[in-house]
């Protein structure tokens, strides 16, 4: 019985976590260049949350973001993503957590020679829906207010259009955690805000997770959390 209600509560605090780190490290290099770079790195983030990581140029936030989308493989410690362990998965296990993670980078990284809504549809294809997927582009692209621009290549839109689009294609599939890195970097003040509120619409909609580095005070505020890294360390964290 008490082995039961135990088995639920661990259940329960789990559940409710899309990704929960412990005693993390990680070093580049190997042998006398081995220079380590996260330090011991242990972090909670409840579904739901939308999380802002800052912290210095080179302090290793690049680095942690793409160990949390299983974009590396681990070293030691433990990084559960979606109630799934990464420790010790290899490179085909990974693709397949990178499945159910939305990706935003600075670079929009937007195929030039396919329309907004075909680079949408390419991520709706690797989850095998075919029928559906212009339906399911135009919708998310009509979301972020590009219903007009659907048909568009990117070499015709703006800045901010090109950075909805690789938002459109990060969040089409619903994913439950999202990852971004910079995703303002590269846009004007206002192009920046509606590329955050665009962001935070839809994560509260799905209930997603969004984890995202930005140097950007001007967007701090969407943050149900900041917290900075310095030195490969989690120095202090601001609710
Ligand atoms: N592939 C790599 N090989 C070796 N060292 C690397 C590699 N990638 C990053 N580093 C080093 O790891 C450290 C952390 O880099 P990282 O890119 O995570 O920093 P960052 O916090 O994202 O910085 P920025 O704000 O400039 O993007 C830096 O000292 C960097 O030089
Ligand atoms: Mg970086």
């Amino acid at each position: 019985m008490f082995k039961a209600q135990q088995q639920s509560k661990t259940n329960f605090l789990s559940n409710n976590l899309a990704v929960q780190i412990q005693q993390l490290n990680y070093s580049f290099g190997i042998g006398d260049l081995s220079k380590q770079v996260l330090f011991d790195i242990s972090l909670e983030l409840p579904k739901g949350q939308i999380v802002i990581l800052t912290g210095p140029s080179g302090s290793g936030k690049t680095t942690l973001l793409t160990l949390v989308g299983g974009l590396r493989q681990l070293q030691n410690g433990s990084l559960r993503i979606l109630d799934q362990e990464l420790m010790g998965l290899g490179d085909r296990d990974l693709v397949n957590v990178r499945r159910n993670i939305g990706f935003i980078f600075q670079a929009h990284n937007l195929f030039e020679s396919l329309t907004a809504s075909q680079n949408v549809e390419m991520a709706v294809e690797l989850t095998g829906e075919f029928s559906s997927k212009r339906d399911q582009a135009m919708a998310m692209l009509s979301a972020l207010g590009l219903a007009d621009r659907v048909n568009y290549k990117p070499q015709s839109l703006s800045g901010g259009q090109k950075q909805r689009v690789a938002i459109a294609r990060a969040l089409v599939n619903h994913p439950k955690l999202i990852l971004a890195d910079e995703p303002t970097a590269a846009l004007d003040k206002k192009s920046g805000r509606d590329v955050v509120n665009y962001l935070h619409i839809l994560s509260r909609r799905e209930n997603s997770t969004v984890l995202m580095i930005t140097h950007d005070n001007r967007i701090l505020d969407v943050a149900d959390r900041i917290i900075n890294l310095v030195d490969g360390r989690l120095e202090s964290e601001r609710i």
